[in-house]
């Protein structure tokens, strides 16, 4: 058997939720093209095709979803009162962690309240943190406007909300990313819902994955001037250092996910100097990586302006990632029920490669 460090090639699950085409760069999303999907439809449609099928919840159509959704951002409410002291004082996906792991395998209304309590959870946390009331959920909302109402406080405008929903809708489903992978393997074990949730949550939170908006934003302070960009990127990558919101294990000519978040970053008026000091910035990476990294075709991830859209609608930047779990949980909970359903553990193998035993 041969040995594969990082499983790529490796096929271990099949799927009827999502398809990441690396190679035309194009993300199906249940028989969607995401491009059709995201400013056309509503997160609640989404999850509601994702699911119907695969996870139980009382209707997958839109508006009863979206009413029940709501309910559950209620009652997720109430569950994490208590636990928001300790919570607010981790980092906002440590305390996302926590409050996931504070919910019952065994909760009847399971699929829809993991949703909830992580949109409810980290808006409740970043407002705990800066010494204000956590706002209640408004059940009438959309699950995207109810998140950003929660976070800052005051209700956004339409603008603002449909660019989040964007964002939300892209990063919902993404074929076997290392967290949804995480989600499965724990599901095989039958292990639960919630703890499924809760280990790819885990997985979420390295700056490899989903923990590389933020740095983003750091990347972007740190270069500074337009003219500083090329000498930066060309010494972070001479240090070894990897460039946050570029390259992808899948995509080879471009994510599409990055385009549709840039149009949305672009639809934020307040944006528009940031978004051509990021371009200037991305081009200059794409230079530097092309340079020094001639034999990979590494391009702009979703991560990139994904960080500029959090950014403009005013997210504290360590928030990013939990932003972020906000829409992969709907992807986390589908993969986990489709594996459970097969009924099979997941357990590959390891080459020992340390000492022989000595003989007797
Ligand atoms: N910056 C610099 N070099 C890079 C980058 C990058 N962003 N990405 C890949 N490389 C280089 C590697 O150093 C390696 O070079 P080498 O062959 O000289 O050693 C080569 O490209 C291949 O790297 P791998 O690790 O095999 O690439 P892989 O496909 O496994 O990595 C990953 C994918 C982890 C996303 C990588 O591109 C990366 O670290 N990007 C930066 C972090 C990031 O943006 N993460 C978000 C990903 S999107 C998401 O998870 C939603």
């Amino acid at each position: 058997m041969s040995l594969n460090s990082g499983l790529e090639g490796v096929i271990a699950a099949e799927t009827i939720l999502s398809e990441v085409d690396g190679a035309a760069g194009r993300l199906i999303l249940r028989g969607h093209q995401l491009q059709d999907v995201a400013g056309h439809h509503s997160l609640e449609w989404l999850i509601g095709t994702l699911w119907r099928d695969v996870v139980p919840v009382s209707s997958h159509d839109q508006e009863p979803l979206r009413a029940a959704l709501g309910q559950a951002r209620c009652t997720a409410f109430d569950t994490i009162i208590p636990l928001l002291p300790q919570a607010a004082r981790l980092a906002p996906t440590e305390a996302l962690r926590l409050l996931l792991a504070g919910v019952p395998d065994d909760r009847p209304d399971l699929p829809l309240h993991l949703v909830a309590t992580v949109a409810v959870g980290l808006a409740a946390v970043l407002r705990t943190r800066a010494g204000a009331e956590p706002v209640p959920p408004d059940a009438e909302l959309g699950h995207a406007a109810d998140l950003l109402r929660m976070i800052r406080g005051q209700t956004p405008s339409g603008t603002e909300v449909a660019a989040l929903e964007t964002y939300l809708i892209t990063a919902t489903d993404h074929g076997l990313n290392a967290s949804t992978f995480t989600a499965r393997v724990v599901a095989s074990t039958r292990a639960g819902l919630g703890s499924a949730v809760t280990a790819a949550l885990c997985a979420l939170k390295g700056p490899l994955h989903g923990g590389a908006p933020g740095p983003v934003i750091d990347m972007l302070d740190a270069i500074g001037t337009p003219e500083n960009a090329e000498a930066w990127l060309d010494a972070a990558l001479a240090r070894g250092d990897r460039l946050m919101g570029f390259g992808h294990r899948i995509y080879r000519v471009t994510d599409p996910r990055s385009d549709v978040v840039k149009r949305a970053v672009g639809s934020l008026g307040n944006a528009a100097g940031r978004i051509r000091f990021a371009e200037h910035i991305e081009q200059a990476a794409l230079t530097v990586l092309a340079r020094r990294k001639p034999s990979r075709s590494l391009q702009t991830n979703l991560e990139f302006y994904t960080a500029l859209l959090l950014e403009a609608l005013e997210i504290p930047r360590d928030a990013f990632t939990g932003v972020f779990a906000a829409a992969r949980v709907v992807g986390w909970i589908a993969h986990a029920q489709e594996q459970a359903a097969t009924q099979r553990l997941i357990r590959p193998q390891s080459r020992y490669v340390g000492p022989l035993a000595e003989a007797a």
